[in-house]
């Protein structure tokens, strides 16, 4: 699964926690996730290392890629594309490494 949120005031969002709050081991033990937060500012990592916590936490694996997309106003074209190539192609990479491990993670058949 991928996990975005916005970053409020350094953190997750409100409502993405109250979701994760509602769920607990049962949904979200033993899955393998990826870490996207979309700020109004400068790229940091304070909300995707407290979503880090949070999905710890509930014994999530968490991939170390991760993206901040950055003064997201202007990150996103009229067509609701990045605008940015690099930023397009981290993307992938994050996309690939969630495929990986989760099949490296995945119980052999
Ligand atoms: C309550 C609130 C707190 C916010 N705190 C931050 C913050 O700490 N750092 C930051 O870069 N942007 C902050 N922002 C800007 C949002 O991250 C940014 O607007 C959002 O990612 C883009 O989604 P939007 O279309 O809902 O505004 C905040 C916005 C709100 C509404």
């Amino acid at each position: 699964m991928i996990l975005v949120t916005p970053e409020y005031h350094g953190s997750v969002s409100g409502v993405i926690k109250n979701a994760l709050d509602l769920m607990s081991f049962d949904q979200l033990s033993g899955k393998v996730a990826g870490l996207v937060s979309i700020l109004g500012g400068q790229s940091n990592s304070n909300a995707l290392n407290d979503m880090r916590t949070i999905l710890r936490w509930v014994h999530a694996w968490v991939i170390p890629e991760q993206i901040a997309i950055a003064q997201a106003w202007k990150a996103l074209g009229a067509d609701g594309k990045l605008q940015d190539a690099k930023l397009s192609e981290r993307f992938d990479q994050l996309a690939q490494s969630l495929v990986e491990n989760t099949q490296k993670l995945r119980p052999v058949a």
